[in-house]
Order: C-alpha cells, then structure tokens, then sequence
C-alpha cells in the first residue's frame, strides 16, 4: 500500500447543467412492475433551448479522428452525425477509404491535419502508446485535443501534455467515457444527493472474453473507466492502493487484474478487470449506510440503474440485515459516446474544462502507477515463494 496524491486534488465540479434532465426523485418503476415515487419529468422549454442549438452549431468545428480502427469508427459515425467530421486518418488506408464513403469527410495525413488550419480539433483513438507523441504534436500545432483511455502510458507524459494544452489555451480531454453514461450520472446525482447515505464501498467489476492489449495490461486498458467513475463517486483520490494481477496468454502483459483503494474519508473500493472471462459483465455496486445501488450496464434501459433501500438496521447491539426490494431507477436512454463527442465539441466553442480533463486523467493515471508498483511488487514476492516466474505471475 503507498500514499497517493493529496485528497480532492483535481475534483471536477458536477454543474447542474452537466446532470441529466430527469428528476433526481423520480425511481420509477419497481421490479415486480409496481411504481413508486414520480415518472421523469420532461426538460422544460429552457433546458431544451440550452440542449438544442449545440448540435445546430457544431458543423463550426472541424474534427479530424486520428486511428479509425476498432474504437475510432464509432467517434468518425458520431462526429458525422454531429456534423463536425471533417478529416480521417489511418495507417490502414483501407479503413479510411471504407469510413469516408459512409460517414464523409476525407482521408488525410496527420501532418496534412496539422497544417490545415480551418481543423479545429484531434480526436486520437489509436493504440495508447501513440497519444503522447500525436497529441504533443496537435497540441504544439494549436489543436484541441480529445485522447482514447489510457490517456498516456505514464503521468509524468500525461502532465506535460496538461501544461502545453494550458499554454496553449487548448481543451485537452480524455475519453473516460462513463462519465457521460445518463445511468452513471443518474447514479452520481443520487449519490451526492445522500440518498445513499455515506458510501461504505464500491466494487467495480469489468470482465469480458474480449480484445487483448499488446502495450498495456489489463489495468492500464480497463480500469481507467472504473476508477474515472470511483473518483467521482467518492470525490477524492485514495490514500492507499493496492494491486495484483496475473498474466497467461503475454507473459509480461496481466489479462486480469484486482486493485483495492482506500480513501481518506474511510470508503473502500475494489476492482475487477480481465479479458479472459467466460461472459461480459460491465457492473458497478455502490454500497452506502441507507441504501446500496448496481449500475449494469449489460442491462436494458430500464434496469441499468437499480437502487436497494436496504441497510444494517440494529437490534440493540446486534446487527440485521434489513432488506428490500430493488427499485428501478428512471434513466434517459442516450449514447455515452455521443454525449462525450458531443460535450468535447461544446468545451471548444465554450473554453468551458471538459468533465474528463487532462488533469482528471492525470489523477486516475496516478493510481494506475501505483496499482503498477503494487502488483510488481506483488510478482517478486510470489517469485520469491517459488512459486512461478515474476513476469508469468504480475506484469
Ligand atoms: N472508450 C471506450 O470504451 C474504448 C473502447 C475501445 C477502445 N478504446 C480505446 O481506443 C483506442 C484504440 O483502440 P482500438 O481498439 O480501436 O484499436 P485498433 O487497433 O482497433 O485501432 C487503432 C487504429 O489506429 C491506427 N493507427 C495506429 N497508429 C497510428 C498512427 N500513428 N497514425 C494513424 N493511425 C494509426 C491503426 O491502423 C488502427 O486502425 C485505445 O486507446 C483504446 O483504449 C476505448
């Protein structure tokens, strides 16, 4: 366990205007079908005046999406959509060419990018590694800058790119993208409420037979979503952390790892994340002293967001569990994605601090190194048993 960075450091303020426009009273529906409490409110006409013109005005910015691979294609569809793509490129130029004739823009050279000046803004979503060194070269050219999770490979990359955007006057952004989820924010919104109670612990589990990283591990690929999402919650970074992780199919790259936080305050957090799993469970637990809630995101609509009011009640000095039924929690469909590309755009024309900043990926990067040191440390004292090479154990 190791010190981290001093408490609150970074902590992005929630504006109302970021929360969904749901009433935050408003579960919906029960389980069993039954509903309790109030339906979500529709936005009134000023909250819809607020939302409306973004996307009317959003073709003023110019977007080049950098790596149109896997993930990439998904922020071409969006910024398409929003009316803001304007070039793509890719080593592949296959990928491109397939990208361009179905969402338009044109295919370019990074170098063609950053010479052009009516391109407002890089979008990098190529493989980790390639963020430092691309978005110090959009940022020196006087791009804004959005980069795909993990921001870089090491804080101290991460922090050069946060002082450059700030000379700049540039938006640096990461693409922690749960934070634009409308059932995390709902979720978010119920917490800071105190309609929880104080948070207790938060388990967060990201597992999958899904795709495995060459250049990072596990943690370094998949926990940058979770711990996005427990800073928030929590509203502070934690005074411990702790990790272990083991690797099979790379011998130097973990494919599932555990990491386990505590916080100043006393929450506690644990993570899960792997790629070697039998099925696909995105799945976020909050427990606090009046209620407990699950965000799965597996989920249809209508059940992502569950609340229990359930809590350890007393008998003197005996404790009960005093159970409930889940409650449903009301949640305005709406793609995470979208809304991200969307807010990226909107801290542009604005010069508002985008929600998931460089500093903000600065400070879930401070405790993926920790977790780093931790489960290195982990690999040499299980090598130390005998038990199997440090390197086939912990990366
Ligand atoms: N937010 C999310 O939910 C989410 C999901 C998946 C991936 N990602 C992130 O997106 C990024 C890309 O992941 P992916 O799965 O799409 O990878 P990928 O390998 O499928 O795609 C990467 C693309 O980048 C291109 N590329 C590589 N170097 C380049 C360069 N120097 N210039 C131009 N193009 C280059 C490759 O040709 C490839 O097409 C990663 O950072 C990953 O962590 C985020």
């Amino acid at each position: 366990m190791e010190a981290a960075a001093p408490y609150g450091e970074g902590a992005w303020p929630l504006r109302s205007a970021d929360l969904p426009l749901t009433d935050p009273l408003s579960w919906g529906e029960r389980l069993d079908g039954s509903m309790m409490r109030t339906a979500a409110r529709p936005p009134t006409l000023a909250e819809s005046a607020q939302v409306a013109p973004l996307e009317a005005r959003s073709s003023d910015i110019r977007v080049a999406v950098v790596g149109c691979g896997y993930w990439g294609r998904n922020h071409v569809r969006n910024y398409a959509e929003l009316g803001a793509l304007a070039g793509l490129v890719d080593n592949h130029e296959e990928n491109v060419a397939r990208l361009v004739a179905a969402h338009g823009g044109r295919g370019m050279t990074f170098d063609e990018v950053l010479d052009d000046p009516t391109i407002t803004a890089v979008v990098c979503a190529t493989p980790p590694g390639r963020n430092f060194a691309l978005g110090k070269r959009a940022l020196a050219a006087g791009k804004h800058l959005f980069l795909e999770k993990p921001l870089t490979l090491s804080v101290a990359e991460a922090e050069e790119l946060c002082v450059l955007a700030e000379r700049q006057d540039r938006r640096l952004m990461v693409g922690h993208i749960l934070l634009y989820h409308p059932a995390f924010l709902k979720l978010l919104e119920i917490v800071r409420e105190g309609q929880l109670g104080p948070i207790q612990f938060i388990l967060s589990n990201r597992l999958n037979f899904g795709k495995i990283a060459r250049e990072e591990d596990a943690l370094w690929s998949l926990a940058p979503h979770d711990l996005s999402m427990i800073l928030a919650l929590v509203g502070g970074d934690p005074v411990c952390v702790s990790a272990t992780g083991s690797a099979f199919v790379n011998p130097s790259i973990a494919d599932l790892a555990t990491m386990q936080l505590a916080f100043p305050r006393g929450e506690r957090a644990q993570i899960f994340v792997s790629w070697l799993h039998p099925y696909k469970e995105h799945k976020l637990v909050v427990v606090g002293t009046e209620a407990m809630a699950v965000f799965d995101d597996g989920l249809s609509w209508d059940r992502k967001l569950l609340v229990y009011p359930q809590k350890v009640a007393w008998h003197g000095d005996i404790p009960f569990a005093q159970s409930a039924e889940a409650l449903a929690v009301a949640v305005e469909p709406r793609e995470p994605l979208k809304e991200q590309c969307r807010h990226f755009l909107d801290c542009i024309r604005t010069g508002a601090r985008p929600r998931t900043d460089g500093r903000e990926g600065v400070r879930v990067l401070r405790v993926l190194e920790k977790a780093s040191h931790s489960m290195a440390a982990a690999a040499t004292r299980i090598a130390g048993l005998g038990a199997v090479p440090a390197k086939r154990c912990c990366a």
